[in-house]
């Protein structure tokens, strides 16, 4: 390859950025640095604005002293923990202090992991019950009870060979339903998960009722079936907004979490933590110890190697905020996301199912239509959309399948100058679909479609019938 661009040379007037970029075949040739970087910056032009993305439940907005750390630590691979003590260090407080954060009987001892983020320790958390169900005898297939949940449960259920029973929606219910577990357990049921921050609708499941319905079923059955709570969102939340509301190792019977710390966590992209209540939640089948890094070590993650960053800035995060900062942190994403659910109901057409009350969900608003409209949220979404507000419209879980929401998340960095922003381009948006009401309303796949779940979970018959739907 020749030098570089000269300073005289213009990079839009260079041969690659004249010609278009390779796109299919493995490039035969080199470029410059500056002209592969412009191609792509560029290209990433038309992303969305992730700030603006209010259908992530991710962080997007980090300090620059967490850019710093995530920059610094670019080269280290956090499964090297004998080259990286310091790294695992870090992790291994961090799980100290998630322990102690969820009231475990003795954060000092137990184990957790970080990993890339809650799929992996949902994994974790339900591969580890899978053992737990198999070495009290469990034979067959195990099946775990859940509501509405968020994709990675459907993936654990089919790559782990278990079976997935998922309590329909019904009416007003828009959680599963301590009432409901019951019917749906038997003595292949390996653990009951709450969602702890329904990912739909935002809306907390009610795990202290789930864990005394489990109970009033082990006084009559003798069957004791253990929870693993889905806090993706909700851990990093309730511990300082509602700590009141007990959903975590204070009930006994929770024998593991699962949470973001790329969500509400505020660590960037790929942070995710797996903690158990007591060393013996864990089976030792699902430890390995790998020597061949140089020391002896206890790996128990799906993947390999990871970027150590994500464990680094959440340290920093923890040590930074402590329960006082990430109580103001949260409470801010709470005030912004109230004050955003009172203007979408003064907007007219619009009925709040969750408006961001700390004792019932996560930071969040989520909204159906009244009555007969012009239009649907499609078609809402679709016009918020040419103001860069990326908002999710999608349709209830089974078997409320019939009904589509929209729902916001609200998250660090969203601030009250933001909400009224959004909530101008909405009255906009509403006043441009009265004028001018779509002749055919847009689908859901015409609008992008945006989705929770894999497939639709429509329930089997005999699920029906339990639940006394068939
Ligand atoms: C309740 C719940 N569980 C699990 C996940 C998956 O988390 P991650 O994206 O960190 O893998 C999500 C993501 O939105 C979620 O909301």
């Amino acid at each position: 390859m020749p030098d570089g661009p000269t300073e005289t040379d213009d990079l839009f007037a260079l041969p690659p950025l004249e010609s278009g970029a390779p796109k299919s075949e493995f490039p035969k040739a080199e470029i410059f640095p500056q002209a592969a970087y412009q191609i792509v910056h560029d290209e990433l032009m038309l992303d969305g604005v992730a700030r603006m993305n209010l259908a992530t439940f991710c962080t997007t907005w980090v300090d620059d002293q967490a850019r710093r750390l995530m920059n610094e630590s670019i080269d280290k691979n956090i499964v090297d923990k004998d080259e990286y003590p310091q790294t695992a260090e870090l992790e291994r407080r961090c799980v100290r202090m998630l322990a102690d954060l969820w009231q475990a009987p003795d954060p000092a001892t137990t184990l957790g992991t970080s990993t890339t983020g809650s799929s992996e320790a949902a994994m974790l958390g339900g591969l580890a019950a899978k053992f737990r169900w198999r070495n009290r005898g469990g034979q067959g297939i195990p099946n775990f009870v859940c509501g509405p949940v968020q994709v990675c449960w459907e993936k654990f259920a089919r790559y782990f060979d278990v079976d997935i029973r998922q309590i329909p929606l019904r009416g007003d219910r828009l959680t599963m339903h301590p009432d409901d577990i019951a019917a749906h357990c038997d003595e292949n049921t390996m653990m009951v998960v709450p969602t702890f921050g329904q990912t739909f609708t935002g809306l907390f499941e009610d795990v202290a009722g789930i864990s005394r319905a489990l109970d009033d079923l082990q006084a009559e059955t003798g069957l004791d079936i253990p929870i693993h709570v889905d806090a993706a969102s909700g851990g990093f939340l309730a511990p300082f907004t509602a700590p009141e509301l007990v959903w975590d190792f204070r009930l006994p019977r929770v024998k593991s979490i699962n949470a973001s710390g790329h969500k509400t966590g505020l660590a960037p992209l790929g942070a995710g933590w797996a903690i158990w209540r007591e060393k013996a939640d864990l089976p030792e089948e699902l430890i390995f110890n790998v020597d061949y890094l140089g020391g002896n070590m206890a790996t128990f993650n799906l993947n390999f190697s990871r970027p150590g960053g994500q464990v680094v800035t959440s340290y920093y995060e923890f040590i930074r905020l402590g329960r006082e900062g990430y109580r103001r942190v949260q409470s801010a994403a709470y005030t912004a996301a109230q004050h955003l659910a009172a203007g979408i109901e003064r907007l007219g057409p619009f009925e709040i199912i969750h408006g961001g009350d700390p004792l019932h969900g996560i930071a969040a608003v989520s909204w159906r239509i009244k009555g007969d409209q012009p239009f649907n949220l499609y078609d809402l979404s679709d016009r918020l959309r040419t103001r860069g507000w990326l908002v999710a419209a999608y349709p209830l879980p089974a078997d409320r399948d019939d009904e589509t929401i929209m729902r916001v998340l609200i998250r660090h960095g969203f601030s009250h100058d933001m909400s009224d922003l959004f909530l101008t381009d909405m009255h906009r948006a509403l006043g441009q679909l009265d004028k001018h009401p779509p002749t055919v309303p847009l689908t859901h796949e015409e609008a992008g479609g945006f989705t929770h779940s894999a497939t639709p979970t429509v329930p089997t018959e005999e699920l029906r019938q339990r639940a006394g739907l068939a």
